[in-house]
């Protein structure tokens, strides 16, 4: 079963995120109700809570077809003309890491944002000309990591704003627990409780979690998935019981191990486990800062106390008591 069968369609079906759905139910409903396109929409949050899920679930909801794209792919200002000329009434425009969109692709944007009226120049030198053409009102969806990232004139254009959290441990068993049903597998509450615990809040993680754990307990146990088979799994994928995996715990111990716990800056922890700057910032720490194991101040990350806690270390002293 494809990857596409376990997303839900409805926001009905979306699991958690409860601020969001509601607020995204009353403007669907309302924007309906007045027979117009959706205002734009922003989603920001951390990789694989579901941004894209959520866009499919606006069009869907809406009732318009979705055209997906992503800012590295519109290079250049004929590629996102393209995709703007292609759009019917209503549909959803879904641009995927649109902070990476390239200036002259921005200015493009802006218009078609605010008067869908598409402003672009063809050809150049003498025989240059610019032509406008009015497009069908649409629905801009734009999806990021970090909404720190996207220029202020592109933020401020977006009417709609919503900012996905981690998912809480109840939560993720129930979207487990239901693509366990999709894929026909036996998972009892405490084997989907298991898998729930150590997915980093992520739905992504939860559902690739259950395809390995899946694996396992077809080829080394038969039958229902317990907490028991669901454990032995995911101790040999080295997802520990906070599911942190091998990479949460190399850049804890390169904390702890070389530069005393921090505060260290983000560059020289990036050096440090040889891994993109980036990669830290949108994929690891946030996590982590979130379950409380790493604080950001000005001088840079810092350790808490649960992190030496997690690896049986010794707290020192200068984080107060070992509690
Ligand atoms: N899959 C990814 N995100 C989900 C959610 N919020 N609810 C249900 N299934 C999901």
């Amino acid at each position: 079963v494809i990857d596409r069968a376990i997303r839900p369609l409805q926001l009905a079906d979306y699991i958690g995120q409860p601020v969001v759905r509601e607020q995204m139910e009353l403007f669907i409903q309302a924007a309906k109700g007045r027979g117009e396109a959706l205002d734009h929409v922003l989603i920001f949050g951390p990789p694989g809570l579901g941004k894209t899920t959520l866009a499919n679930i606006i069009a869907n909801e809406m009732g318009v077809q979705v055209k997906s794209t992503s800012g590295p792919v519109l290079e250049k200002a004929g590629d996102l003309a393209a995709m703007l000329t292609n759009l019917e009434a209503g549909d959803v425009l879904f641009v995927d890491e649109i902070h990476r969109l390239s200036p002259v692709v921005e200015e493009i944007l802006y218009p078609a944002m605010e008067d869908y009226q598409l402003d672009i120049m063809i050809g150049d030198g003498p025989a240059a000309r610019s032509i406008k053409l009015d497009l069908p009102p649409f629905t801009l969806v734009g999806a990021t990591t970090r909404a720190g990232m996207l220029t202020n004139p592109l933020r401020d254009r977006f009417g709609i704003v919503q900012r996905l959290e981690f998912y809480s441990v109840p939560d993720l068993a129930i979207i487990v627990g239901r693509s366990a049903q999709i894929l026909g597998m036996h998972l009892d509450a405490d084997g989907a409780l298991e898998v729930a615990k150590r997915s980093r809040g992520t739905p992504r993680i939860a559902n690739r979690l259950l395809r390995r754990v899946r694996d396992f307990a077809e080829v080394r146990s038969q039958g229902v998935i317990t907490q028991s088979v669901a454990d032995q799994a995911l101790n040999l994928l080295n997802v520990d019981e906070q599911g942190f995996d091998h990479m949460d715990r190399r850049l804890l111990l390169a904390m702890i191990d070389k530069f005393d716990g921090g505060p260290v800056g983000i560059d020289s922890l990036a050096a440090a486990i040889s891994e993109e700057r980036h990669t830290i910032e949108d994929v690891l720490e946030p996590f982590l800062i979130q379950q409380g194991f790493i604080t950001r101040t000005p001088r840079g990350r810092m350790l808490t106390r649960h992190a030496y806690q997690h690896f049986g270390l010794n707290v020192p002293g200068r984080l107060g008591d070992p509690t």
